[in-house]
């Protein structure tokens, strides 16, 4: 690591938190569209820039770009293959283009927490899933959890019915596109970087994501309030090319895959108290949170279930068992 002001400038004009890379190191380059604060994909990923940067210095050197300040997530893995960037952890719902498994993430009410996911990507299932993309020049590394999906729009919403009309941002995915259309909302895929602008000037009405992204981003500013649905989830897969991870030296791939493993185990472990903080933190800008009774969140269990009828296909009837088994 060099200390030199000139370069530390340098690099953080460019966006990136890290100091700046000494000649003769590998550059990891790791990309992704969340803030850094509070977050668990910024908290994870700066972690894992600190221990690289520390136990693999002079060998390599990782600089994370947050913020979109590199790529959006529509460009991150096309820059992926194109060798621009070295790392990256998309949510899955990015990845459906690649390969159509990953949709079972995406179904509403598949999984009732995150600990039931992590035990789903746990299973030789889910950890096959890694490697589903090595075909098309990605392979996975490690899943990064996030949190339970909420929604919100710039009226109250207690009921699907309430959003009948609506427009909502969605993550590019077929399954979060059908389950809103489900509920009368129609959906409109936008980057994660555009959402506060389109739902301050009303390009859209509302949107679905996690705390820690509704506190990030502060969305929750510029809508009426947030209903706590818990209808669906946003985790991460860490990805990297496959031709360059093949090129490394066994050494340096063993000991990039340890430090990542183990950031990975510690951060998705914490993952609960950074959701819950986030939650938090809304509440106490002012924000009103609707908590749903048991026959309202039936209502929006009914509303969106018959979705995964749509896609059962994609992802196999017994994957669905599993997930189902796994909540049981
Ligand atoms: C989104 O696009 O809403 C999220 O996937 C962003 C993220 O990385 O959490």
């Amino acid at each position: 690591i060099t200390t030199t002001l000139t370069a530390l400038s340098l690099t953080v004009s460019a966006g990136a938190v890290s100091a700046a890379c000494d000649d003769g190191e590998m550059v990891i380059k790791f990309s992704h569209v969340t803030n850094t604060d509070k977050h668990p994909k910024g908290i994870a990923a700066s972690l894992l820039q600190e221990r690289i940067n520390t136990e693999m210095n002079g060998k390599a050197c990782m600089e994370v770009f947050p913020n979109s300040t590199l790529y959006d997530d529509d460009q991150v893995l096309e820059a992926m293959l194109q060798g621009d960037v070295q790392m990256a952890a998309p949510s899955l719902s990015k990845f459906e283009q690649f390969t159509k498994q990953f949709r079972i993430f995406d179904l509403p009410f598949m999984f009732k927490n995150i600990n039931a996911v992590d035990a789903f990507q746990s299973s030789d299932t889910g950890q096959a899933m890694k490697a589903s993309m090595t075909r098309r020049g990605l392979l996975g590394l490690e899943f990064w959890h996030n949190g339970m999906k909420q929604m919100s729009a710039n009226k109250p919403l207690n009921l699907p019915t309430d959003a009948a009309g609506l427009k909502f941002r969605v993550q590019p995915s077929d399954v979060i596109k059908a389950q809103m259309e489900a509920i009368g909302v129609s959906p409109q895929p936008m980057a994660f970087s555009e959402v506060y602008g389109a739902l301050q000037t009303g390009v859209v009405d509302g949107q679905e994501n996690t705390w820690s992204n509704i506190y990030g981003q502060k969305f929750f500013e510029v809508q009426d309030g947030i209903t706590e649905t818990n209808h669906g989830i946003i985790d991460y897969m860490v990805v990297v090319g496959t031709d360059w991870w093949d090129s490394l030296d066994e050494d340096m791939r063993t000991q990039l895959a340890t430090i990542l493993n183990e950031v990975s185990t510690e951060r998705n472990a914490a993952v609960g108290k950074v959701d819950g903080d986030a939650r938090q933190a809304i509440l106490d800008a002012g924000t009103t949170i609707r908590e749903l009774d048991a026959a309202s969140r039936q209502a929006w269990v009914d509303a969106m279930m018959p979705v995964w009828g749509q896609f059962k296909d994609d992802v196999g009837q017994e994957n669905i068992d599993a997930a189902q088994a796994i909540n049981a």
